[in-house]
């Protein structure tokens, strides 16, 4: 199986530590989002799209770039984030847009993960931020066996 991840990590490199153990769990090329211009994403069995929560949504740039992709019928996706704060799905479900997008394009999805992630945004400043050290040794543990089920598929 040929599989790549695809991640953004920019507020405090959260999701990339997740990234990280996923790919090496699956033997998956791994990528940040800037560094995807010249590879073939066809040529993949599997695509991987992780970042952190940005205003209740995956990062711009992995949204924009399923939007840009042409059709990917016959392709699996799974998808990954790290946020401050739980996905609760009445009113705060962060998976919905990429979800739905992937099924656009395709993708059949074969799993969705998320855990926490140090968060100091806002007003979050004041009190030192929440989540601090996370993800955590627990964290990658779970990201590595969601990385394990996924090859179990
Ligand atoms: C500008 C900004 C907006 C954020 N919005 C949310 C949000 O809507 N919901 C949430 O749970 N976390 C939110 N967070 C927290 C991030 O999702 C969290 O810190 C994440 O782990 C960052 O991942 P990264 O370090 O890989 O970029 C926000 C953080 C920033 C800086």
């Amino acid at each position: 199986m040929n599989i790549l991840v695809i991640y953004q990590s920019l507020a405090h490199g959260n999701t990339e530590k997740i990234a990280k153990v996923i790919a090496s769990n699956l033997n998956a090329q791994i990528s940040k989002i800037g560094e995807i211009k010249s590879i073939d994403l066809l040529k993949f069995d599997i695509l991987g799209f992780g970042s952190g929560i940005f205003f209740g949504n995956f990062h711009s740039s992995i949204l924009e770039l399923i939007d840009k992709m042409e059709n990917f019928s016959g392709k699996k996706a799974f998808f990954f984030s790290t946020s401050g704060m739980r996905n609760i799905r009445i009113f705060h479900n962060f998976n919905k847009k990429i979800r739905n997008k992937l099924l656009e394009k395709g993708f059949e999805i074969i799993g969705e993960f998320s855990c926490r992630g140090y968060d100091n945004y806002g007003l979050l400043k004041i009190i030192g931020g929440i989540n601090k050290g996370r993800p955590n040794e627990k964290d990658l543990l779970k990201a590595e066996k969601f990385a394990q089920n996924l090859k179990k598929l």
